[in-house]
């Protein structure tokens, strides 16, 4: 399975909406197997389609590595066509990063629980509710696949910042320990 080159800021890509899937093709499964192989291989907890290019409305996740000891672990999880139906619970603030901006990491504030509509690894249709670090990854890799990023919610000053972080990363010019696609 090939790893794919992670799209980074400021990509036009990654702003896009995408499309959702109309089947578990044999290329749609080898895509969500690269997708997987991609994230471990990058040490990230979540990557959406278009963080390596792709419209499909697909992103996978394994965020067992940042649970409490006492919270559930669920380990490699694939969210097909997934909607969002609920946010719920308390406004929780945590550090969040992103592959697809590199070293760039601030404070977000999202619900503390969401309900989420899907199709699982066979297509079948699901409705759950999590909470806790998985629910916190599956608002941003969400977002990733509505064209939003984590730093679209961070104020004017904090944007500031990260002014030259952005810019470097934007003209291709940081390092990181896994490939990117070249500007
Ligand atoms: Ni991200």
């Amino acid at each position: 399975m090939p790893i794919l080159p992670i799209v980074t800021y400021n990509d036009p890509v990654l702003r896009q909406k995408t499309t959702p899937v109309e089947a578990l093709t044999p290329e749609i499964q080898s895509f969500i197997n690269d997708m997987f192989e991609t994230m471990y291989n990058s040490d990230g907890v979540g990557l959406a389609a278009p963080q390596v290019g792709s419209l499909h409305r697909i992103f996978v996740m394994d965020a067992d590595p940042m649970a409490d000891e006492d919270e559930e672990t669920f380990g490699p999880l694939l969210f097909i066509n997934p909607e969002i139906i609920e946010k719920k619970g308390d406004k929780i603030t945590m550090d969040e990063g992103c592959l697809s901006i590199p070293e760039v990491t601030d404070k977000v504030t999202r619900p503390e629980k969401v309900v989420v509509n899907y199709r699982d690894d066979k297509f079948e249709e699901q409705t759950k509710e999590f909470d806790g670090w998985v629910a916190r990854v599956i608002q941003h890799e969400y977002d990733h696949l509505e064209g939003v990023l984590f730093i679209d919610y961070l104020s004017a000053f904090r944007r500031r910042m990260h002014k030259s972080d952005l810019k470097e990363i934007d003209k291709g010019l940081r390092e990181t320990s896994y490939p990117v696609k070249p500007k």
